[in-house]
């Protein structure tokens, strides 16, 4: 299936479909699975500093079939404890790209250098987790501080460097651009939607944390007009992100602007043959609307406008 395989940011995957970040991450022998399963890369849950346990339950909830709200509180065995899975998955053949999260530029630059030692093929920045105190979108949200992170990665690592930006702010673009600038060598977007469920018989938010983050198809047409936005803003390569189920979903990220998809809630209903429909419907797409490679197809919709 040569006709899928994609580039981002120089690394070749032999299909568009990764396994996103938090989703079967957190053990080596998950991200095996999804390999096995046919996703063209796997990306890994966001690995921080030090253990972390993250918050009480319940941290997820079913949103009926609008997705999941999830506030995990970024659990993680911290990087040192992580490079074995990591070494477990490549050893199975998966392509790797390591996502980490940091309070600040510093301790994100440090843990880009512990990353690039495991051998994965690029970093996904987590700038974009939208419920977490002094990570994620509370620092990421800020071009000023996006910028700061970037670079200082940049100069910590030679690995690829993927920006990952939140959806909840008012111009994701300006964020990319900041991104772009400081030396990023693609975007990922979008991150989950801040949201809040509520029990009406308890009268308190159903997740121990109460806010969390939305995903699944609720979400798609947020993330769609994000990946168009940023595809207008910069040339780096785009990662699309956000409520991909069908191959139908991922042509649309693709026209829109995206070398790549990442696919998340989708799996928590889909199992293990999840990659395998949306790879082979995908190749039937591309066909029928006479792309002989994947990257014709990449912002095609902004051509025909
Ligand atoms: C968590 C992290 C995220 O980046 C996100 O989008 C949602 C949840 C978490 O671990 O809580």
């Amino acid at each position: 299936m040569d006709r899928l395989s994609t580039e981002v940011a120089g690394v070749r995957f032999r299909n568009p479909f990764l396994l996103a970040s938090g989703i079967w991450g957190e053990t080596g022998a998950a991200l095996a699975r999804a390999h096995r399963d046919g996703a063209g890369g796997v990306v890994t849950k966001s690995i921080g500093s030090a253990t972390r346990e993250g918050y009480p339950n319940p941290t997820v909830e079913q949103l009926g079939s609008w997705g999941l709200l999830n506030a995990m509180g970024l659990p993680n065995p911290g990087m040192e404890h992580y490079a074995a899975e990591i070494a477990l998955a490549r050893k199975e053949g998966a392509t790797v790209v390591g996502s980490i999260f940091g309070g600040d530029a510093k301790e994100f630059a440090t843990l880009a250098r512990a990353m690039e030692q495991t051998g994965v093929v690029a970093l996904e920045l987590n700038l974009s987790c939208p419920h977490a105190k002094g990570y994620g979108s509370e620092i990421g949200r800020d071009p000023a501080i996006v910028t700061e992170v970037v670079r200082a990665v940049k100069q910590a690592v030679r690995l690829p460097v993927w920006a990952k930006l939140t959806p909840n702010t008012h111009d994701i673009g300006a964020l990319a651009e900041a991104a772009e600038q400081a030396g990023a060598d693609a975007i990922s977007a979008i991150n989950t939607v801040r949201g809040l469920a509520i029990d009406p018989e308890t009268m308190r938010p159903v997740l121990a944390h109460g806010f969390g983050g939305l995903s699944g198809p609720a979400i798609k047409p947020i993330g769609l007009a994000c990946v168009w936005q940023i595809y207008d803003r910069v040339k780096v390569p785009i990662v699309g992100i956000g409520g991909i189920s069908t191959p139908e979903d991922a042509f649309e990220y693709l026209i829109a602007g995206a070398s790549a998809v990442e696919v998340g809630t989708a799996l928590s209903a889909g199992g293990d043959a999840l990659f395998g429909t949306l790879s082979a419907g995908l190749e039937r797409l591309l066909e029928h609307h006479g792309f002989s490679t994947l990257a014709e197809a990449v912002g095609a919709s902004h051509r025909v406008r």
